[in-house]
């Protein structure tokens, strides 16, 4: 069943972390629908630019659509991830979406609350939620480079004043953490000091985490094992996700991991089966792995286990 981020985020504040998965194909697909019944968690399927065009939108939500069909005990928000205005406007305009994320960390305050705000009024409008971000992470987003040791913490005040004026329903915030398989090159972390001071000044409002894989060491290990070159991949510690989650981060975006489970899976396949040129062997293992992937990572979240008491909020 689709339903409203904002009514997931309500559940879950101050208690456990909602995963946001990020698909780009069926496979993909199948595994997060597959490891969140498993794990009995609900969860927010999120969907990037970059994915959208990757084959095409509608496909893309052709196959959540199909999921919410062949797995009707799921539970669900559709999201779209790192979204620029206009991505913004024809994910509102399609109805579909149950909230957006709007993109304008790059600007100045101002004109990130000024995109925000056009963006929020317009789903708002259709009872759609939205997320920002203020601040910059390190590493790629989409096609925006930020060094990262210039990476930009979020500053609280700023926050607060953000929030207030644009509208929005969720912050995401730079709190340590950058995207890909390299966050960090020496013994940083999650900067909890940040998040305690953004959660003193927005008590009670959901706050999200990007840049959240843990870039497992044993998936590198074997990635590199079988022909791989990752050297120095590492992520966020998992353990700190329940921390994290009870100073009011409720969402937590996860792409990365993934895309190693794939990996993994892959090359392992075909280095030990040479002969092979299938698809679909590999395809199955990787289905397997991932809805096993997601439903760890669930524990990991403190979501696992949440299904069946958020049902209630969603009956008819
Ligand atoms: O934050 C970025 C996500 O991992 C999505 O990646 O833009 O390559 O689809 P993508
Ligand atoms: P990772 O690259 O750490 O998986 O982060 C994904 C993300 O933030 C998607 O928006
Ligand atoms: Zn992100």
């Amino acid at each position: 069943m689709i339903v409203s981020t904002v009514e997931l985020f309500k559940h879950a504040y101050g208690k456990y972390a909602v995963g946001a998965y990020n698909i780009n194909n069926a496979e993909q697909t199948m595994g997060l629908f597959r490891g969140n019944l498993d794990s009995k968690a609900p969860f927010i399927v999120q969907i990037s630019k970059g994915a959208r065009s990757y084959t095409d939108k509608r496909m893309l939500e052709a196959m959540i659509r199909a999921a919410n069909e062949i797995f009707p005990e799921s539970i669900f928000a559709v999201h779209l991830d790192h979204g620029d205005e206009a991505a913004c406007m024809d994910c509102i305009k399609s109805g579909f979406y149950s909230s957006v994320m709007i993109d304008a960390s790059h600007e100045s305050l101002d004109k990130n609350i000024e995109i925000t705000r056009r963006v929020v009024d317009a789903a708002h409008a259709k009872g759609i939620a939205v997320e920002a971000e203020l601040g910059q992470l390190g590493g790629v987003e989409e096609d925006i480079a930020v060094d990262e040791a210039a990476a930009n913490l979020t500053n609280p005040d700023q926050a607060k004043e953000f929030v207030e004026r644009s509208g929005c329903d969720s912050l995401a915030c730079a709190i340590g953490t950058s995207h890909g398989a390299y966050k960090f090159t020496g013994k940083q972390g999650l900067r909890f000091d940040v998040i305690e001071a953004i959660q003193k000044r927005l008590p009670g409002f959901p706050l999200v985490m990007h840049g959240s894989s843990s870039v497992p060491q044993e998936e590198v290990a074997k990635i590199n094992a079988a022909g791989g070159s990752m050297k120095g991949a590492k992520g966020v510690d998992a353990t700190q996700f329940k921390r994290a989650a009870q100073l009011g981060v409720t969402k937590v975006n996860i792409d990365t991991d993934g895309r190693l489970v794939w990996c993994r899976v892959h090359r392992e396949h075909f280095l030990q089966h040479p002969e092979n040129f299938d698809l679909r062997p590999p395809g199955k293992i990787f289905m397997a792995e991932y809805a096993k992937f997601i439903a760890e990572k669930n524990n990991y979240l403190g979501s696992a286990g949440q299904l069946e008491c958020v049902r209630p909020l969603f009956k008819k």
